[in-house]
């Protein structure tokens, strides 16, 4: 997220493909697909690199993130990832759990900005537990922090103790508020900057650094400071309000699950992880959902949504992005959902089908 992408007539590109776990590899085979109508339609070359990571990568090679999956990291433009994590791992010890390739790859790569956007689409108010009335308009962007924090910090525990030690540098919230001071340049100029400055050294560190960045970098965007607490009540009555919400790595991983319930679905919510280089990894925030693994019942369009953020951010086909986005609007319109949303409703190859055929038909026009 350094600078924002420029427009190339550049149309070959690599991407590593990581189905993993669960439904995982059932949501990643949509998004070959619709990137197969892609180079169909709109002539982009996208070379799938397929490599294993998580819990398929544990019982093949004992490492959630093999050498080979980050070699081949290295030479791409972009990752896709399905999901990782399962029941059949939850006993492994810390340093085997497939989770931990999620973080591996988020520390070697330097993914510190995470990108969650919540989007409402009218179709769907029905489905949140939200009334509709609070719906109406709600776009908002969670920049998360997403290399530093508990989850990086060191760590620790024995019979009686344990300790996850909370660390931010300041060159570390510079970056991540440069690139949601960027975004917000982008949208409504504002920022939202969630803590807890009333009680955490770190959050107060926060508050000092983003707001010098915002004041010297970019005069036309407005910063707010709100407790985090605060902020998970107004996510629910007052959704609407929020622009770009910018916070450290645990308080956003909390914020977006929840923020995530405006849509109707985790089933819905795409996401990317950036560098400086442009490289990204994109996945849907939804888990593996291992209950519903081979049926045929996953959602795929948050898969389907990250592939547009992955055309956007790192691929810089933003028309292309447009166009797989306004697809999935108009299956939205439609009707066309999986059966976590309606009883009747589609498997996950029907609303793949009816993506692709929309897609099909606007490059038609
Ligand atoms: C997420 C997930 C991960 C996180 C887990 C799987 C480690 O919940 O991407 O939000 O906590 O970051
Ligand atoms: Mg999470």
């Amino acid at each position: 997220m350094n600078e924002p992408l420029k427009k190339t007539d550049h149309r070959d590109y690599r991407v590593v493909g990581l189905p993993g776990d669960g439904i995982g590899p059932e949501v990643y085979a949509c998004a070959r697909r619709v990137l197969n109508v892609l180079e169909q339609t709109h002539g982009l070359c996208i070379q799938l690199d397929e490599q294993k990571i998580g819990g398929d990568a544990i019982d093949a090679t004992g490492d959630p993130l093999p050498q080979a999956t980050i070699d081949a990291c290295r030479a791409s433009d972009a990752a896709l990832l399905g999901a990782v994590g399962g029941p059949k791992w939850d006993n492994n010890p810390a340093d085997r759990r497939p989770e931990l390739g999620l973080l591996r790859i988020r520390a070697e790569f330097n993914l510190f900005c995470n990108l969650r956007p919540i989007v409402t689409h009218p179709s769907l108010h029905s489905f949140s537990p939200l009334r509709p009335e609070l719906l109406e308009e709600v776009d908002l962007m969670i920049v998360r922090e997403l290399t530093g924090g508990s989850y990086f910090g060191k760590k620790w525990r024995n019979e009686d103790e344990a300790e996850d030690v909370c660390r931010y540098t300041r060159e570390e919230i510079e970056r991540v508020t440069r690139a949601a001071g960027r975004i917000a340049g982008l949208r409504d100029n504002r920022i939202t900057l969630v803590d807890k400055a009333n009680v955490l050294e770190t959050s107060r560190l926060w508050r000092s650094v983003a707001s010098r960045v915002i004041e010297e970098e970019f005069p036309g965007v407005r910063m707010e400071n709100m407790y985090v607490d605060a902020a998970a009540m107004h996510l629910l009555t007052r959704p609407s309000d929020f622009d770009v919400m910018l916070t450290e790595n645990l308080f956003g991983d909390i914020l977006s699950d929840e923020a995530s319930m405006l849509c109707g679905s985790l089933g819905l919510l795409p996401s990317a992880s950036l560098n400086h280089e442009q490289f990204g990894l994109y996945e849907p925030v939804h888990g593996s959902a291992p209950d519903i693994a081979g049926q045929g019942k996953a959602n795929p369009y948050a898969m389907l949504l990250s592939v547009a953020m992955m055309l956007r951010h790192s691929l810089g086909r933003e028309a292309e992005a447009q166009a797989l986005e306004q697809s999935i609007h108009e299956c939205w319109s439609a009707g066309i959902l999986t059966r976590d949303l309606r009883a009747d409703g589609c498997s996950t190859n029907e609303v793949t089908d009816a993506v692709c055929e929309r897609l099909t038909g606007l490059a038609a026009v």
